[in-house]
């Protein structure tokens, strides 16, 4: 009843903001959630729209707002789903056909997933580097390869690590739902394949970074990890992780504080797309919690800043572009009653930090405060084949 009354609202909303046309499987969704949460609906899993048709077509949505009604929506029927596994067709991602890729500035290698020893036999894969593997998350929310391009682009700037992306996408986005029950299982096949990396390089040099869905993947592939060997992967970073179907203490809870020794989180579309709660050890909302963030005017925009801002601090002298302080919202920050202390948001982030950290950011980039336009211009090309060796 509860929800009844909900999408009534949430409709009205959703229609005074968007064309009835791009909406549609939105409406659909929301008038038939009733009958999913009592049970009527046979093989309700594929009632479930796809990320595609929910953001796919919506990218000029003004606001931000309904579509927190959106979430909330999909988010309740999820859970339902999850703890109904009579409803639930599941589809097994085949871990046979997962790869790892080794990106620098000028090649692309594909690893299987089941045997990372082939790194070794890679030149360009150097044992005595950190390590840093990248998982994303909706193809269809974010371009992925644009996010796999731009931080492999910056790390190859800084030229100090091994940059590695599993791709997700193809496992997560096709399938009929939310895609939280394969993104567990993506995440104990990583785990289990991390075991084995750890042979290969020193434990401490292995940093997870995980956008959206990937956020979820990184925190199972690390407890997945924790279990097999009792040890710790020491960073994950999470950027803007999923919020729909992650509930906490529900079945797939998705990144948890212990999946990794520091776990660091950037949140720019609290409460839609993105989870609003904290997360990790430390959690960073740029514009305070917020699910538009300054210079965004779609979900997608916004969900996509959480990984922009962080490949702006891996280029070098960009570490501290973004500063925050330990505080509860973006008011009291600028009436200056945070704590004292600066931290840095993103690649310099301190690993003993805890707690909730705000920053204001600008809407171009360079996000970060600090920015420096100079710098900017010289790391177009850096990381680039182009200028590999060169810079
Ligand atoms: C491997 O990385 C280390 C540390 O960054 C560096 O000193 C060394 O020259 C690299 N080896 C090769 C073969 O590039
Ligand atoms: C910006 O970066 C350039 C190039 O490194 C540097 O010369 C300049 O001093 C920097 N500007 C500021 C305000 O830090």
């Amino acid at each position: 009843m509860k929800l009844t009354i909900f999408s009534v609202c949430s409709l009205i909303l959703l229609q005074s903001f968007v064309s009835p046309f791009g909406i549609q499987s939105i409406i659909n969704f929301i008038s038939g959630s009733k009958d999913i949460l009592f049970g009527v609906v046979q093989n309700a899993g594929s009632f479930l729209p796809t990320p595609s048709e929910i953001f796919g077509n919506t990218k000029n949505l003004i606001a931000g707002l309904p579509f927190e009604y959106v979430s909330s929506s999909i988010n309740s029927v999820c859970s339902t789903l999850m703890s109904s596994n009579s409803v639930i067709s599941k589809i097994t991602p085949e871990v046979d056909s997962m790869y790892f890729q080794l990106m620098t500035a000028c090649s692309k290698y594909s690893i299987p997933l089941l045997e990372p020893e082939g790194l070794l036999k890679l030149k360009a894969f150097n044992v005595t580097k950190k390590t840093v593997i990248l998982v994303t998350g909706w193809r269809t929310t974010v371009s992925n390869s644009q996010t796999i391009e731009e931080l492999s682009k910056a790390y190859n700037c800084r030229g100090d690590v091994n940059f590695l992306a599993l791709d997700a996408a193809s496992y997560v986005d096709t399938l009929f739902s939310w895609a939280a029950l394969n993104t567990a299982e993506i995440g104990e096949h990583m785990g289990e394949n991390l075991v084995r990396l750890a042979k290969l390089v020193p434990l401490e040099n292995i940093h997870l970074i995980g956008h959206s869905l990937g956020a979820h993947i990184c925190g199972v592939a690390g407890r997945t990890f924790n279990k097999l060997t009792s040890k710790l992967i020491p960073r994950i970073t999470a950027l803007d992780p999923a919020k729909p179907c992650f509930n906490e203490g529900e079945s797939l809870s998705g990144l948890m504080r212990g999946d990794a020794e520091f776990i660091d989180v950037i949140h720019t579309n609290a409460g839609v797309l993105g989870k609003k709660d904290a997360t990790g050890d430390v959690d960073f909302y740029p514009d305070g919690m917020v699910s538009l963030p300054t210079g965004c005017l779609s979900v997608v925009c916004a969900h996509d800043r959480a990984w922009m801002y962080y490949v702006e601090t891996v280029y070098p002298g960009n570490e501290y572009n973004f500063m925050a302080k330990r505080c509860t919202s973006m008011k009291r920050l600028r009436r200056n009653k945070c704590g004292d202390e600066a931290e840095p948001m993103g690649y310099a982030a301190t690993s003993n930090l805890k707690g909730t950290y705000i920053l204001e950011v600008k809407g171009k980039s360079p996000f970060g405060m600090n920015g420096n336009e100079t710098l900017e211009d010289q790391h177009v090309w850096c990381g680039t084949c182009l200028y590999a060796g060169i810079v």
